[in-house]
């Protein structure tokens, strides 16, 4: 059974991990009614002698700034121009760039047959890479166009994290020169985004002044960003306010009877039946009571997905893939992931069963931006919720776990939520030690972190 995780050891926790990035969690949940796929224009050759000025200064906010000024004046900047534009090709290089990577990786994928371990990885590579690709696009074409700059920041901070993990990924089969070539080649790549991402932050921070930017700081350079967010102790804008709203009806329902009863026997095919919509309306599915033993995927189109279960306990999505198995990594390990931004889920259990020997092995993956989870049980041991990527929001959730049990490198905030530990099984007489959370941003610029704010105190 879970253990208590003591109240004040919680509040360590909140003091830790109060995250430099509640100040992205601003959101407009108003849908924009059409998506600008704007393609970043391509290069033609630049016939630029000189540098403009503005480049190395502007260049001043990144982490690689030789980097940064030999491939802009490299790049097709115009004249004189304006710290947006800078940012712009900034945005445009890592794009290109990206491209090629993802032509890598496919070549890398036609050449493993017969070979799991690097061609599980050459596929998370195509999921990520591709997820890489549509939030740079939509960072240079919607949000700063549109002067959206948290926007920018979320979604250039995830396009970034993808490329990490498919170079992440490719460390588990370099065995080839190509994949060696590969993850080289993503190195560059992540200095091109991080670079176009610090831009980012100081715009955010200074405006056009480009004389007051710098290098990304966090709170362990003593700064710390609230934001919108300063003094009223959290839920700004409506996304965090509301929850899962309450009048919701099914557009499908799912029910053990399958069928017969005029409902869709498993999640996924009522999950394959939601429309590829860009802004769109919700789509509800009604999970009716039972447990569904099954693997289930929302994809990057699907978007404003909802479950509604029969509460938690009740409605269960179980599953037990674990990273022990042939051609399985923690990545796809989850019983339940979502790519489809807007996604809501309320009143069930996900969980994933593989016990100990622990390994990860997790129940829920999350990568949709602005997600909206209330009401659910995540069930597992280690690395039981994986809030992987973009700006997530979890009320009065329940999580059980041993190790490193809420990871991920996205902007999560979890409000009166329990989160209870299970105690490890394969020591215990050497003690054992459970961590609960496992952030992982790899980038100053980042704005990522997680909160945990008004921890349930009514343990089981
Ligand atoms: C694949 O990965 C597993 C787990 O890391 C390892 O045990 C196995 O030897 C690898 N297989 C090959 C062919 O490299
Ligand atoms: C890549 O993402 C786009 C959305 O930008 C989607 O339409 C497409 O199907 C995805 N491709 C793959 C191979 O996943
Ligand atoms: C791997 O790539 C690095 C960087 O490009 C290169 O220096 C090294 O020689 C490569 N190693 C192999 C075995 O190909
Ligand atoms: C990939 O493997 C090559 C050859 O063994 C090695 O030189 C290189 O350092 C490895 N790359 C990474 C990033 O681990
Ligand atoms: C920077 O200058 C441009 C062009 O004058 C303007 O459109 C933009 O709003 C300015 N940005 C900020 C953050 O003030
Ligand atoms: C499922 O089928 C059983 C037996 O036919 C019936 O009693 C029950 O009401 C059905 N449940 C649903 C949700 O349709």
């Amino acid at each position: 059974m879970a253990s208590l995780l003591s109240f004040s050891l919680l509040s360590l926790f909140l003091f830790l991990l109060l995250p430099s990035s509640s100040a992205t969690l601003k959101i407009n949940p108003r849908r924009h009614l059409a998506e600008q796929e704007q393609k970043p224009v391509s290069k033609p050759p630049s016939f630029a002698t000189t540098t403009p000025s503005e480049i190395p200064q502007a260049c001043k906010a990144t982490r690689f700034q030789d980097t940064c000024v030999s491939s802009l004046s490299k790049a097709n900047v115009p004249p004189n121009p304006s710290p947006l534009q800078i940012i712009q090709s900034a945005i445009s290089l890592s794009d290109a760039n990206l491209k090629t990577a993802q032509s890598m990786v496919k070549s890398i994928l036609e050449s493993s047959a017969g070979n799991v371990n690097r061609t599980t990885a050459a596929k998370i590579c195509m999921e990520v890479l591709n997820n890489s690709q549509y939030r740079i696009a939509r960072s240079s074409g919607d949000a700063l166009p549109r002067g959206k700059i948290k926007d920018a920041r979320a979604w250039m901070s995830a396009a970034l994290l993808f490329q990490y993990d498919c170079s992440g990924a490719l460390k588990y089969a370099n065995d080839t020169s190509l994949t060696n070539q590969t993850m080289s080649f993503l190195d560059t790549l992540m200095s091109f985004s991080s670079n176009a991402l610090s831009m980012i932050v100081s715009y955010d921070a200074f405006g056009n002044d480009t004389k007051s930017w710098g290098p990304p700081k966090t709170e362990r350079d003593g700064v710390w960003e609230f934001g919108s967010e300063t003094g009223s102790g959290g839920d700004s804008g409506s996304w965090l306010r509301g929850g899962v709203p309450s009048n919701l009806t099914p557009d499908v329902t799912v029910c053990k009877n399958g069928s017969g009863s005029g409902c869709y026997k498993t999640v996924q095919e009522a999950v394959d039946t939601a429309p590829d919509n860009e802004w769109g309306s919700r789509y509800v599915i009604s999970i009716k009571e039972g447990v569904y033993d099954e693997i289930v995927r929302v994809p990057l189109e699907k978007k404003n997905v909802v479950f509604l279960g029969d509460g938690m306990g009740r409605t269960v999505i179980t599953g037990s893939l674990t990273v022990g198995q042939p051609g399985i990594s923690t990545y796809n390990t989850a019983t339940v992931g979502v790519l489809g931004d807007g996604f809501m889920a309320r009143g069930l259990t996900i969980q994933n069963t593989a016990g100990a020997p622990t390994q990860q092995a997790v129940a829920f993956r999350s990568d949709g931006d602005l997600s909206i989870i209330e009401n659910c049980e995540f069930l597992g041991n280690q690395d039981t919720l994986y809030a992987h990527s973009l700006r997530q929001f979890y009320k009065s959730c329940r999580i059980e776990g041993n190790v490193d049990f809420i990871f991920g490198n996205s902007a999560a905030i979890f409000q009166d939520c329990q989160i209870l530990i299970r105690p490890r099984q394969e020591n215990p007489e050497k003690g054992e030690k459970n961590a609960v959370t496992a952030h992982g941003r790899t980038d100053p610029a980042q704005s990522t972190g997680l909160r945990l704010s008004k921890l349930s105190d009514q343990w089981d």
